[in-house]
């Protein structure tokens, strides 16, 4: 079996390159909804359909554990998975609880109450529909006190990063960073809480200056995952490592390769 990594595109490659990098003996299944891309603009209903859907196609694919490597996913569908209960065996996963625990220097399992932390103005960066759901501002509730966070609807630039125009995508970076700082003129600490938004990270560090310290997710959720792995091993032994897309194999394995810069090959899902 392998170790599934999902997205609603591309986005999740960026966590897909940190944790092979991290984890070069594991095999991982990559799966892109892109035919389904973005999902950052639809209702939480629908986010929650596509996600579900996706994810029991992993399961049945023989993945046992499936990371959402998409905020928007984790923010509309994780907990409702979770409630609604997984089949005997399988898990998933989302990427904001690794995320909160680094910003706020916890290990993982630490259930200990809400404390005070370093940061206390604090910036996100997210799609709508992450916004609007508030998944993070809870998540940040259960374990720290005295932060602000404003938030950022980031709209526009996944689908610029997606259509690989990356003058297009700094450009709506700049005027989004703009937009927040007129809400939170000296935020402390930054969250990049879209799998998309690495791509731009040079854009947004920029553009929110050098003494903002920016939160990204892709090795903090490798290095989770790895820690994760080392306390269950049965998850990641065997299987093979496949790259599946819900469209144009050829159109996202050339998008793919673009990004992370080396050979990238999709086949259909
Ligand atoms: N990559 C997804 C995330 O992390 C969102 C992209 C989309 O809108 O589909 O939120």
């Amino acid at each position: 079996m392998s170790v599934g990594i999902f997205d609603s595109g591309l986005g999740g490659l960026t966590v897909w390159d940190a944790v092979t990098r991290r984890l070069p003996d594991l095999a991982v299944t990559y799966y892109g909804d892109n035919a389904n891309a973005p999902y950052g603009t639809r209702t939480s209903e629908d986010v929650h359909r596509l996600t579900r859907r996706a994810v029991e196609a992993m399961w049945d694919g023989g993945c046992d554990l499936v990371v959402l490597a998409c905020n928007t996913a984790s923010a509309a569908a994780l907990r409702r998975m979770q409630e609604d209960g997984v089949p005997e065996g399988k898990r998933v996963l989302g990427v904001f609880v690794p995320l909160i625990e680094a910003m706020t220097e916890r290990n993982w399992g630490d259930n200990s109450p809400p404390r005070e932390v370093a940061v206390n103005q604090v910036a996100l960066f997210a799609t709508p529909a992450t916004v609007a759901s508030r998944a993070f501002q809870r998540e940040l509730a259960f374990r720290a006190i005295g932060v602000d966070v404003e938030a950022q609807a980031c709209g526009g630039v996944v689908d610029a990063i997606e259509d690989g125009d990356m003058i297009l995508a700094e450009a709506l970076v700049r005027s989004h960073v703009d937009a927040l700082k007129r809400k939170m003129p000296t935020p402390n600490a930054a969250i990049l809480g879209c799998t998309h938004y690495p791509l731009v990270q040079d854009a947004f560090q920029a553009a929110l200056g050098a003494d903002v310290k920016v939160f990204s997710q892709a090795d903090i959720v490798a290095e989770s995952l790895a820690d994760y792995l080392s306390r269950r091993p049965a998850m990641a032994a065997g299987g093979t490592s496949r790259m599946l897309t819900t469209g144009d194999p050829e159109k996202v394995s050339a998008r793919a390769t673009q990004f992370l810069r080396r050979g990238i090959t999709f086949q259909a899902a």
